[in-house]
């Protein structure tokens, strides 16, 4: 191939990536929105290892990477439903040689996987009987990670952060979860959710920051959700 003709391929192919900023939001939001809204294809129909995980891959991709910067000593976990999220970041912890998992859920589930690395409690995340037990399986100098993922109202997701951030150690992450829904952009009606309770707890605590390059697949549940602790 002659030098000019590259040269116009490479300006073609530019020219066919090219999106301007608002086509690009409006790509993203119509496939997050399909993507959400097709869940019985999708999130309600994706597994680890054969165990039902109520997530979308490309945060499970995200979460491995922060586990295996963070290396935490343990992972807390508030809403297990089937445990399939659970067993996803005990195998993470598996393959890094690190890490423990503590998942919190008001349901008991017999069929949930068992793991060496896995404890179930049962009760309410926001529950003092909760929180109490937790700090007796967790050490003085343990990294702490936490992912919120249990009752989405915005009352609950707040309390949850106010709990939960203080057991998080500078440089390591509480996620929020589903922070997509009452219209970011999905589930317009479902009224003040996770996103709600971030932007509040973000106001009242400057130890931390939403971490958005995070959200650098385009397509996230936890848009504005990875908090990292910066001090
Ligand atoms: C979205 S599901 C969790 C999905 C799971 N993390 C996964 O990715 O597969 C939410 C779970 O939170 C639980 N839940 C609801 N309210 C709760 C609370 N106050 N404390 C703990 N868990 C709660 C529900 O029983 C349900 O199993």
């Amino acid at each position: 191939m002659l030098k000019n003709e590259m040269k116009t391929l490479r300006n073609l192919v530019h020219h066919r990536i090219y999106i301007s900023s608002k086509t690009e939001k409006n790509i993203v939001e119509q496939f997050h929105s399909l993507y959400y809204d097709s869940h019985s294809q999708t999130w309600n129909n994706t597994y680890w290892l054969g165990i039902p995980t109520q997530k979308c891959p490309l945060d499970l991709w995200i979460y491995q990477e922060i586990i295996s910067e963070v290396r935490p000593d343990v992972i807390i976990e508030c809403g297990t439903a089937n445990g399939g999220s659970a067993l996803f970041l005990a195998s993470i912890c598996d393959l890094i040689n690190k890490g423990k998992v503590i998942t919190i859920d008001i349901e008991n589930r017999k069929t949930r996987p068992w793991h060496k690395r896995i404890k179930y409690l049962l009760g309410s995340s926001t529950s003092e009987k909760i929180v109490k037990q937790l700090k007796k399986l967790i050490g003085d100098k343990d990294k702490i990670m936490v992912i919120l993922d249990s009752d989405h109202h915005k009352e609950h997701v707040l309390n949850e952060l106010r709990i939960y951030s203080k057991f998080i150690t500078k440089g390591s992450y509480i996620i929020v979860e589903d922070t997509n829904i009452n219209g970011y952009p999905v589930f317009l009606d479902f009224g003040p959710g996770p996103m709600e309770a971030v932007e509040e707890f973000l106001k009242e605590n400057k130890d931390f920051i939403a971490d958005r390059r995070r959200e650098k697949f385009y397509l996230t549940f936890n848009p504005k959700g990875y908090l990292k602790r910066q001090k």
